[in-house]
This record gives C-alpha cells, structure tokens and sequence, in this order.
C-alpha cells in the first residue's frame, strides 16, 4: 500500500511540474506561440486538478506513515508545508497568474520538500545526497511531466487543429535539448545516489533494491529511445506540415500512440523508483 501511496506522490508531482514548467521553459520560441495560446485554458484546468491530485497523494502518503508509525514531527511539518504550498498554487491560478514563475518555484519547492524526507536525508552527511536527490527528481519530473504534457494537453489540441502540426513539430524541436540535458542530470545524479546506497556490484543482481535499479536503469533506457524517435523521425514530419499535409497528420496520430506508450514506460520507472524507496537498501544486506 506504501509502494502505490509513493508512486501516486511521485507520478502527480511529475504530471504537476509538467504542467507548471512546460510552457515557459519549451514554448518561447514564435513557431511555438499559436498553440502555446491555443493551449492555455487546458494547461490551467490539467494544473488545477493534478494540484487536486497531488494534495490527495499528499495525504494518503500521510496517514499511511501514520498508520505505520513513521510519521515524525518533521515529517508532519513537511507535511504542512506541502498543503501551504499546493494551497499558494490555487490561489495564484484563482488570481489568474498562472504564467507566473512563481507556479514554477512552487513546483520545485514541492519536490524539495519530497527530497527532504528521502533516504538521503537520513544520511548523516545528508546536505550533498539531498541536493542531489532534489536534482535527480526535478529533471524527472521536468522530462517526464514533459511527455505527459504532450499527450495530455497538446496532441489532442492538434488533432482537431490541423494547422498547428508544425507547431507541434517545432515544440518537439524545442523540448530535445531540455530532454537530452535531463538524461545527462538524471544518469549523473542516480550514479551519485546509487553509489549511497549500494556498495557491492553484485547487490544489483542478488538483493530487490538492486534488482528495482535495474528495471529502474532498463526502463531509462526505453525513454531515451522514445526521445530519439519523437526527435529524429516524427518531429521532421510534422515540420513538413505546408509542404505535405496528409503525410504530417499521419505522423501527428502516430505520435499520439508513441507518447502515450512513453508516459506509460515514465509511469513504470516512477513505480520502480517508489519501490526502491521502500524496500531496505542494499549496503545494509550482508
Ligand atoms: C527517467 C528515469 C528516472 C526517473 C523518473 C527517476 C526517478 C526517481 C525518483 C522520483 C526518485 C525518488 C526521489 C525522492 O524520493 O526524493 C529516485 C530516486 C533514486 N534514483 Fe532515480 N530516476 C530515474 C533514473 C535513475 C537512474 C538511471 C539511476 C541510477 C543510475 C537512478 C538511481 C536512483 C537512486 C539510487 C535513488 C534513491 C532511492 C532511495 O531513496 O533509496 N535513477 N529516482
């Protein structure tokens, strides 16, 4: 029960920081304007009910640590300051400020706050492997809220509008670079972390944290292979949009599969990432 209450934190968090951060860190550029408006009013409504969400996870992760007698004062004002903040967040977007930068610190403050009550910060050096940690899940989040932007809100929208396809072609464009960064952060951060909690090569292979990394790593792998498609093969397609129309909306519906599949395999890898979180790590195994 503790493994789907974590999962449920990790993947609302992740849709959240999505929500929040995808249009103003991907969707600057002019070839990205037009459906950056066009979407506007269904980024709202997806960062209203995913805020819902997220405090809903927020609480049963709660009781849940209550029932199981682990919920220390600390983890009671983490607690506190997670519904303070999802709370900021509604009333910025009652206030309709939901394209201020402040929505997009409050996201990251929110997975500070999950980062805070982490292993790592049980560490007793702690201040490095919680930075670290807080690094580790914003560019997951970043990305993989990233891709569940797409599916969620923007495919949809150009499914019905034709004429934004180059658009979308353009905001994939856009989103590599932060993509291909995050795989590089994300790669970089777990090693870190991984290097924490493991201590032996062979405790990947023969206990169940190692076992979940190693899910954890192949699911990875998957992603980075979705990106490269998005990238490579599908982008180019919709750019063509003017030139050849009936070929770009062809790619737009196959996109749709291809990014549904790949928030599917972001799920997974949140889930392995919540099991690793509750099953007891590997250094302490003889
Ligand atoms: C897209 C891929 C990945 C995602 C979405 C992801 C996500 C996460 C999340 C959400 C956490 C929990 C953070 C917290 O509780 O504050 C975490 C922890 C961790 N991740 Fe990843 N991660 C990914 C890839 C990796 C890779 C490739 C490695 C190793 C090379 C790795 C190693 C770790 C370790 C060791 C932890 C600490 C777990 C613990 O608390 O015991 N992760 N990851």
């Amino acid at each position: 029960m503790s493994l789907l209450a974590r999962w449920f934190v990790f993947a609302a968090l992740t849709v959240l920081v999505g929500a929040v951060a995808f249009a103003p860190l991907v969707m600057r550029a002019q070839a990205t304007a037009a459906l950056r408006a066009e979407a506007a009013s269904a980024r709202v409504r997806l960062i209203r009910w995913v805020a819902l969400l997220t405090a809903a996870a927020f609480v049963l992760d709660f009781i849940l640590r209550l029932i199981e007698g682990a919920a220390t004062t600390r983890e009671a004002v983490l607690f506190i300051v997670r519904l303070t903040l999802l709370g900021g967040l509604a009333l910025a977007l009652r206030g309709g400020r939901a394209e201020s930068p402040a929505l997009v610190a409050a996201g990251a403050a929110l997975i500070l706050t999950q980062s805070l009550s982490s292993r790592s910060a049980s560490l007793p050096e702690w201040v490095l492997p919680v930075l670290a940690d807080w690094i580790h899940f914003i560019f997951a989040a970043i990305w993989l809220g990233g891709v569940a932007y797409f599916a969620i809100v923007l495919v949809p929208i150009v499914l019905r509008r034709r004429e934004l396809l180059a658009s979308l072609g353009a905001t994939i464009e856009k989103f590599s670079p932060l993509a291909i960064m995050s795989v590089l952060v994300i790669g970089l951060t777990g090693i870190m972390q991984s290097a924490s909690f493991l201590d032996r090569f062979e405790a990947l292979f023969n206990t169940d944290y190692g076992r979940a990394l190693l899910v954890k790593s192949s699911l990875f792998a998957a992603l980075i292979a979705f990106g490269a498609f998005h990238q490579f093969i599908i982008s180019p397609q919709l750019r063509a949009w003017r030139a050849r129309a009936a070929s770009s909306y062809e790619a737009a519906r196959r996109f749709r599969i291809s990014i549904a599949a790949e928030a599917l395999v972001g799920a997974l890898t949140l889930a392995a990432a919540a099991a690793m979180t509750v099953l007891p790590v590997a250094n302490l195994l003889p």
